[in-house]
């Protein structure tokens, strides 16, 4: 059977490949998708959604959540992902209108619809799903699981300490640790390495294709960013969940007790992995600890080619 998965997120380039990846798979069934505030504003990351899923030829409902984290100021990464989130890369006009709905009553309503199954694929900050989680408890019980990126066990990205989805909103995420609900924790010590040099990326476009094309034209501009701060080659942060959906074999993971510090001056938005057990505390997370990042980049390029085989639906109002 399919698996359900509801993908919240902030596209966003590598959100834009994820959800692209996640709406091709035969294996996922991808029952929604929620937006939040994170790489750039609301409206624009639901713009973004709205478009890779007409890209995609695929009428999937998005409904629209929160702008800014329950507590702490705004931020943002335009620095890495452009003005408008996707590298100022054109892409169809939406096809269709996003739901009424807000996030939060969207993923409520689809963990009573899919009780049991739904999966979330968390890839952007944590604010709705925390949200849903404490308006609705009833939620909690009805999420089958979270498989978030966000985190590291070693140094973050955004802060020296901190990853950029937990410190953007750092007390969403400890709500969503808290939560009970079984997590799935894919930080920066597997996301960077799920990496794609100036090389691969001349590979993939010269495979080519309407979906392979815009997103390597992404790429160039989040390549260019990542240079900027002097690394030679991108992380494909979000698509690796995706991957790993498809072919757990992908990253290996080990069960750890993750909370998130909210407080401190330094270290806020710091998820702490207690690796050793130190804490006593019982695990609350499976965390990704090592991948193969040669067999993800085969099933990116796989799954991104599939956009143009034969018999593969156009993007929406061509057909
Ligand atoms: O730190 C990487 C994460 O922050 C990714 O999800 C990226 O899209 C940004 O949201
Ligand atoms: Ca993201």
């Amino acid at each position: 059977m399919k698996r359900r998965i509801l993908i919240d997120c902030d596209p966003g380039i590598d959100d834009a490949l994820a959800i692209l990846m996640a709406l091709a798979a035969p294996e996922l069934d991808v029952v929604g998708v929620t937006t939040v505030g994170g790489n750039v504003g609301v409206d624009a990351t639901t713009r973004n959604a709205l478009a890779l899923a007409t890209l995609a030829g695929r009428r999937v409902p998005v409904a629209r959540g929160a702008d800014t984290a329950l507590v702490v100021d705004k931020k943002r990464a335009e620095s890495v992902h452009g003005a408008d989130g996707l590298g100022g890369v054109p892409l169809p006009a939406p096809a269709y209108a996003a739901e009424e709905a807000p996030a939060w009553e969207f993923i409520r309503d689809r963990a009573a619809e899919f009780r049991g199954e739904l999966e979330i694929v968390a890839i952007g900050p944590l604010t709705n799903v925390a949200l849903a989680l404490s308006a609705y408890p009833e939620t909690r019980e009805r999420i089958k699981a979270i498989h978030l990126m966000g985190g590291s066990i070693g140094f973050g990205n955004a802060t020296p300490a901190a990853e950029f989805n937990i410190v953007a909103d750092p007390h969403a995420a400890a709500a969503v640790f808290q939560s009970g609900v079984p997590i799935t924790m894919f930080g920066l010590d597997v996301t960077n390495r799920a990496n794609l040099s100036a090389e691969g990326l001349e590979e993939l476009r010269a495979v080519g294709g309407r979906a392979l094309s815009p997103c390597c034209s992404m790429l160039d501009h989040y390549l260019a960013a990542y240079r900027s701060f002097g690394r030679d080659a991108l992380a494909l942060h979000d698509p690796l969940v995706v991957a790993w959906l498809i072919d757990p074999s992908l990253v290996e993971t080990r069960p750890y007790r993750v909370d998130v510090e909210t407080d401190g001056r330094y270290t806020s938005g710091k998820t702490i992995v207690d690796v050793h057990g130190v804490s006593k505390r019982p695990p609350n997370a499976e965390v990704g600890v090592e991948l193969d990042a040669e067999r993800f980049i085969a099933l990116l390029t796989r799954l991104l080619r599939s956009y143009d085989e034969p018999g593969a639906a156009g993007p929406l109002g061509t057909d």
